[in-house]
């Protein structure tokens, strides 16, 4: 790996880049999009039910009207109607329409909007809203609505089987166990915020916390019945989303709303506690795990049924179970999905959408299972090795994870593990090791990218993408680089603006797959152009001099746009990015107390384009799987259908304390079917296989089985 030099710009995809916009970052310089200070500007502060099933029957707003600074309280009584809300719209909206009938589905459901010349005067006029309920009898308690879960979708989620379903129970070595998940909260440091204005009657502007800024203009344009050309999106700098802001939710059309009600520009930000109900979570999920095998570890039968939760307004559903039919060789394998619909908001992907869960228990029953044969669960891994997908029945594009357990196995110190369950001490300390694997789909969407050289030489690259984080542009810009043959700091790389060329929205992993193969086929084609106008062969590899091409032939700038998407040669593949997480923990035998001393992250994912920003990206992964299986719990009180632990002092996200010395290795084998590139993606897989990690590594050390996460230290002592 090429290390970051002084006074020589990186250049080639593999080098190691620092951010384009780091610098941005840390002055404070970046702009998030609650931080516009668009003149004329209002704010608005959502009224959350007290209820949680029933029906808003009266709403005295006259005393919240009257205070001081207040525009407008927008309730189901007086709401302008929003088009797509209404039936028979061409483009319905789905999910939650606020404040166009009086329902309250869940503990939290917005009743009201108040607008005020500040957050502060809104905040205080919120209070003084008098509401009278009609309430029902609610139902937020999974466990005691389990039976009540219905297959999704009208039932055309189909059950999967592949051979024999249960064959598990026949086999001579069995396995069969639940694993809990607790609904777990995306919390990205930045609030959901969303500042929104309007041009007249049917042109309006945002500035959005979005994953995809082409999704939030049809989003915005389907509610209001308005040409996506007149409604313009800004999400340049995002905070943290890992899947919250993958949609455009209630509370950013009731922005929108209530800017054109009060003819002036409005920002809606949620609370903290507000994030817990609006904007989506993983949900929780009990999930049983059948598994069969011979003496000899060959699996003969793989069960995966997922009950989780969903609100009771909108279906969601994930790939909870979908692992169990592809990473092992069995003969036999089913699964089963249902859904309980509750008095909840509704969950969302959230990083590693479904894969996480799914193999939190896939991985912890394979590890279960190799204690009982007694075979050492790398080695069970290797006997359950699978050359082609099972599923499918296709060749994967590429697949290293033999690689991924051998480098990880070694980084670890594989070879110190105790094979029996609490043998090994560090002083008081109880020392164990575990590893936890898994994969996700590498996927490419069709996405656009505009190549300008500007006069001074300079190349701007402009595309409708988004960065939550990985660095988006910073990897572009490297491959632009690479592939123009230019230095990194002669390019720029502009996103987060629904006016630059489509590109699909942030989510799934495939930004470098999608947007860098469009910058990549533009910079050849760019090149291409470049080298003609030069009176050179048109793939010729000669220097250039840019801004000279431009002067010769009397041209302000030049540009072109770039499409690009898969060919029909990717349909004959499976394609998934691979994972092996090794955890090595210490746990107090009198506190309960597990500190993660070490975890390696081995991912096949193709080739990588950046490595600094990669390896950033698998240690927040690695950090978000540390506070699944350690410490996130959203709790919810039952009686009243609320979350009582609704911020951060309660809701436990990892701490610098709680994250240990974090490697992340790649195998960075180009995969020679998905895209020019050879990339696979990352975001999903850095967390995928964390958490069975180290409730592995927890067993080994405790010989001490929790299946039920978080692991709290009353779970160990
Ligand atoms: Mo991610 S859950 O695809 O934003």
């Amino acid at each position: 790996m090429k290390k970051d030099t002084i006074g020589e710009p990186l250049s080639k995809v593999g080098d190691s880049l620092s951010r384009v916009d780091g610098r941005l970052k840390v002055t404070g310089g970046a702009k998030y999009s609650g931080e516009y200070k668009v003149p004329g500007l209002t704010y608005g502060v959502l009224v959350p039910a007290t209820i949680t099933n029933g029906t808003v029957t009266a709403m005295d707003t006259k005393a919240a009207e009257r205070a001081p600074g207040v525009l407008a309280v927008i309730t189901p009584f007086n709401a302008p109607k929003v088009p797509g809300y209404q039936p028979g719209a061409a483009k319905p909206v789905r999910g939650l329409k606020l404040f166009n009938d009086n329902q309250v589905h869940f503990n939290g459901h917005p009743i009201a909007l108040v607008v005020a010349e500040t957050f502060e005067r809104a905040t205080y006029a919120a209070t003084l809203i008098k509401t009278t309920y009609q309430a029902q009898p609610f139902e937020t308690d999974f466990h005691k609505n389990f039976d009540k879960g219905v297959v999704p979708n009208e039932g055309k989620y189909k059950d999967y089987v592949r051979g024999e379903a249960d064959a598990y129970k026949n086999a001579p070595f069995v396995v069969e166990q639940d694993y809990m998940l607790p609904s777990e909260m995306h919390n990205p440091m930045e609030l959901h915020v969303t500042t929104a204005f309007w041009d007249g009657e049917d042109k309006v502007t945002l500035y959005t916390k979005s994953q995809g800024v082409i999704g939030s203009q049809r989003a915005i344009a389907n509610a209001f019945g308005l040409d996506p050309a007149n409604v313009q999106i800004n999400s340049r700098f995002v905070g943290g989303a890992f899947g919250s802001s993958l949609r455009t939710w209630p509370h950013e059309v009731a922005a929108v709303q209530a800017a054109k009600l009060v003819k002036r520009p409005v920002k809606l930000t949620l609370t903290r506690e507000q994030m817990f109900t609006l904007v989506g979570y993983r949900p929780l999920t009990i999930q049983k795990i059948g598994l069969g095998a011979a003496a000899d570890g060959k699996l003969v039968g793989i069960t995966h049924e997922s009950h989780s939760q969903t609100a009771v307004y909108e279906e969601f559903t994930e790939n909870a179970v979908n692992v169990s039919r592809f990473l092992y060789a069995s003969p036999n394998a089913n699964t089963r999905y249902k859904v309980v619909p509750l008095n909840v908001g509704v969950p969302a992907p959230m990083r590693g959408p479904g894969e996480a869960t799914g193999s939190f228990a896939l991985e912890s029953a394979l590890d279960e299972l190799s204690y009982k044969l007694n075979i050492d669960p790398i080695e069970l891994r290797l006997r359950n090795y699978t050359y082609t997908d099972p599923e499918r029945n296709l060749p994967w594009s590429s697949k290293f994870l033999k690689e991924c357990y051998q480098q990880g196995a070694d980084r670890i110190g594989w070879d110190k593990r105790a094979a029996t369950p609490g043998q090994q001490r560090d002083g008081e300390w109880m020392v164990g090791y575990g590893i936890g694997c898994g994969a996700f789909g590498a996927y490419r969407s069709k996405s656009q990218a505009k190549i300008k050289l500007l006069p001074d030489g300079t190349i701007n690259i402009q595309s409708a993408t988004s960065d939550i984080g990985p660095g988006t542009g910073t990897s572009m810009v490297l491959i632009a680089a690479d592939t123009l043959g230019i230095p990194a700091d002669k390019i720029t790389f502009e996103l987060g603006n629904s006016s630059f060329p489509v590109a699909p929205t942030q989510g799934g992993s495939q930004t470098v797959s999608s947007v860098g193969s469009a910058v990549h086929d533009g910079c050849v084609a760019f090149k291409q152009k470049l080298n003609t106008l030069a009176g050179l062969p048109a793939d010729s590899t000669a220097p250039i001099d840019y801004a000279g091409i431009l002067k010769q032939h009397n041209l302000p700038s030049l540009e072109l746009t770039q499409e690009s998407q898969g060919g029909e040669e990717a349909k004959k593949y499976s394609m998934y990015s691979f994972s092996a997480h090794f955890a090595q923990v210490y746990v107090h035998p009198l506190t309960g107390q597990v500190k993660v001393k070490k975890l390696v992250a081995v991912v096949d994912a193709g080739k990588i384009v950046n490595h600094k920003t990669a390896s950033s990206q698998m240690i927040g992964g690695a950090v978000g799987g540390i506070g699944m299986v350690l410490t996130e719990e959203a709790l919810m009180d039952d009686r009243y259908g609320r979350y009582v632990n609704g911020n951060f002092a309660d809701y436990h996200v990892p701490v610098n304390a709680d994250i240990p010395d974090v490697e992340a290795i790649f195998i960075d084998k180009p995969d020679p079917i998905i895209n020019p590139l050879g990339t696979k993606g990352i975001g999903e897989i850095s967390l995928i296989g964390v958490a069975a990690a180290v409730a592995n590594a927890i067993y080994n050390a405790t010989g001490k089985r929790v299946r039920e996460l978080p692991i709290t230290p009353d779970k160990l002592v």
